[in-house]
């Protein structure tokens, strides 16, 4: 089946979620690392547990309760600007240095973006960044209030598209959203941006693990889950060749 469009998950995706070490480092020297690790960490799980739970909040509160979290289980304190401060990171998020070329390589297909984040979040970090001169459309679960990797989030790129699952190529760096697009039912590529060996090394390279570390032995690894991503990929500069040869 040809492929029509090619849809990307956003925060770890296209853009490195990493990149909030600056802020975070700068309002609190000492503990950019551990607190950019927790905070995300959080965050995915509070979208997790609120789909669970039924208790469906935007992606925007998700992120300031996560980061709230963050702080608090540090025992760090702050005021209300060092907090808008590091949330404002989220509209200013560094784009991975070969996001941009693989997307205007792509131009002949439908290129959009499916993600957990809030419509104003991802439209503010879209046009931030230059993407929307690229990109077909921006999607955000918020239409359907319950967050990736439930299937009624994926179902929002058939109707806002118009292109249905089989003829859709999905991206994904983060390993639970591969398993829940490629579960669903959609193409489905995964970019394995640390390997195993990578992971290995940095394990035995230092006495104490870094937090960094210990978040990419839990975010950046394949899942098991019984579902296993079509394609496997290691940087968004793959990408062109694959999609040419599915075409
Ligand atoms: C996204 C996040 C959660 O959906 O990775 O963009």
């Amino acid at each position: 089946m040809t492929i029509k469009a090619i849809v990307f998950d956003a925060y770890g995706t296209l853009y490195d979620v990493q990149s909030v070490a600056d802020v975070t480092e700068d309002a609190f020297p000492g503990y950019g690392d551990i607190i950019t690790q927790i905070w995300r960490i959080k965050q995915l799980e509070y979208s997790w547990l609120r789909s669970l739970m039924r208790r469906y909040q935007d992606f925007a509160v998700v992120t300031r309760d996560s980061l709230a979290y963050t702080l608090r289980c540090l025992g760090l304190q702050y005021d209300a600007a060092t907090f808008a401060r590091i949330i404002d990171k989220y509209q200013h998020l560094a784009l991975y240095p070969d996001a941009v070329g693989a997307l205007e390589a792509m131009k002949d297909k439908k290129l959009a973006i499916l993600s957990n984040g809030s419509p104003d979040m991802l439209n503010a970090l879209v046009r931030n960044s230059g993407l929307d001169r690229v990109l077909d459309a921006t999607i955000s679960v918020d239409a359907h209030k319950v967050f990736k990797p439930a299937p009624e989030a994926y179902t929002l790129i058939e109707e806002v598209l118009k292109v249905p699952p089989a003829e859709v190529l999905f991206i994904s760096s983060n390993p639970w959203d591969a398993c829940g697009a490629k579960s669903f039912g959609l193409n489905v590529a995964w970019i394995e941006r640390v390997t195993p060996q990578a992971m290995a090394l940095a394990c035995v390279e230092s006495e104490t693990v870094a937090p960094l570390t210990m978040f990419k032995t839990l975010r950046t690894q394949m899942d098991e889950l019984g579902v296993v991503p079509d394609h496997r990929i290691h940087g968004l500069s793959e990408l062109p060749a694959l999609v040419s040869a599915r075409s």
